[in-house]
């Protein structure tokens, strides 16, 4: 079967529905890149996500709800900062990482946590509504390719995903940025879409990963494999990046654009913005090598760097 784009009317999210309650996966929009959802706790259903993607059966996957009290009912504990970061920043690009309730089973890879955000895309939310269950969604995407922020790039790295809402493009077209609350000091995961700056304004100190062992082992965040969100094209980080050609994209933030030339915003949330598509389209035009020019080395292009480092990892 090949992937089908709908309009996320009440048509498309009837569809969407009934393939999720059959135990199904639909690929649907959210603020940050598109999800690729199934009943987070059917074993069926879940299994199909990670058949899909091709992805390792060790790194586990955000559960998606719809309001603070559907994410409580799955945990174990709920934290005071817990509160606080829910408050202010749900629906919206933070993942949170709780104490698993016992009474659920793994979902996907089996361990005592549980990674819950609530989006705040509006298909997203009508679809957690009208489904009534906990979506598990990884990005719609083949396991360490760049992550998806239209429905386009969607059907293109997934063939056989059977429904796709189609949302438009992501306004953040960057991952949730991931928190651990079990820890004393809430620790980031992964860098993403919501600054540090923002979540310190509420819970005071965080605590900032090192450098993660290799690939396979525990870490604490299994998805932080030091390879991910790669083109095709081999990619190579510079502070000075030289001529396109038939052969070399060029992806800068200063200086003019150009054929198998990108040029993003210099400001980190708007790069961020269009730095996948931006890839899609250098990727696309057949390049063997993308050289990218080095974003600054400040806190607030963190997320930014974070993905180019893996995607340029070998
Ligand atoms: O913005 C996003 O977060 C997107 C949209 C679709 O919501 N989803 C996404 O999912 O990026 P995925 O599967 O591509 O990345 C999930 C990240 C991985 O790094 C994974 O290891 C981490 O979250 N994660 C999931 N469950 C975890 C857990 N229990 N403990 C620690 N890390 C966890
Ligand atoms: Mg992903």
């Amino acid at each position: 079967m090949t992937g089908r784009v709908v309009a996320p009317d009440a048509a498309g999210i009837r569809a969407a529905v009934e393939l999720l309650r059959a135990g199904s996966v639909v690929a649907f929009p959210t603020e940050t890149v598109y999800g690729l959802g199934a009943d987070a706790f059917s074993v069926k259903a879940v299994a199909e996500i990670y058949r899909l993607k091709n992805r390792p059966s060790w790194n586990p996957l955000i559960v998606h709800v719809a309001d603070v009290a559907a994410a409580g009912s799955l945990v174990e504990e709920w934290p005071a900062a817990a509160d606080d970061l829910a408050a202010r920043f749900w629906p919206g690009p933070l993942t949170l990482v709780f104490r698993r309730a016992p009474h659920l089973a793994g979902v996907g890879a089996d361990n005592d946590t549980i990674a819950i955000r609530v989006p705040a895309h509006p298909v997203a939310l009508r679809l957690l509504e009208a489904c009534r269950l906990p979506l598990a969604a990884p990005s719609a995407n083949r396991s360490e390719s760049i992550s998806p922020t239209t429905a386009e790039h969607v059907v293109r790295s997934l063939p056989d995903v059977p429904l796709v809402l189609d949302g438009g493009p992501s306004s953040w077209g960057i991952e949730s940025t991931v928190l651990d609350l079990t820890t004393p000091t809430p620790t980031l995961l992964r860098p993403g879409a919501l600054g540090l700056r923002a979540i310190r304004s509420v819970t005071g100190a965080i605590a900032l990963p090192g450098n993660g062992p290799a690939d396979g082992t525990a870490r604490p965040s299994p998805g932080m494999s030091r390879r991910h969100y790669a083109p095709r094209a081999r990619l190579i980080l510079a502070p000075e990046v030289g001529e396109t050609g038939e052969e070399t994209g060029v992806l800068a933030y200063e200086g003019p654009e150009g054929k198998n030339r990108e040029l993003l915003p210099a400001d980190p949330r708007e790069y961020a913005a269009d730095l996948y598509a931006a890839l899609h389209r250098l990727d696309d035009a057949g390049v063997a090598t993308i050289l990218v020019q080095e974003p600054p080395d400040t806190e607030d292009w963190l997320a930014v760097r974070d993905r180019l480092t893996r995607a340029a990892a070998r």
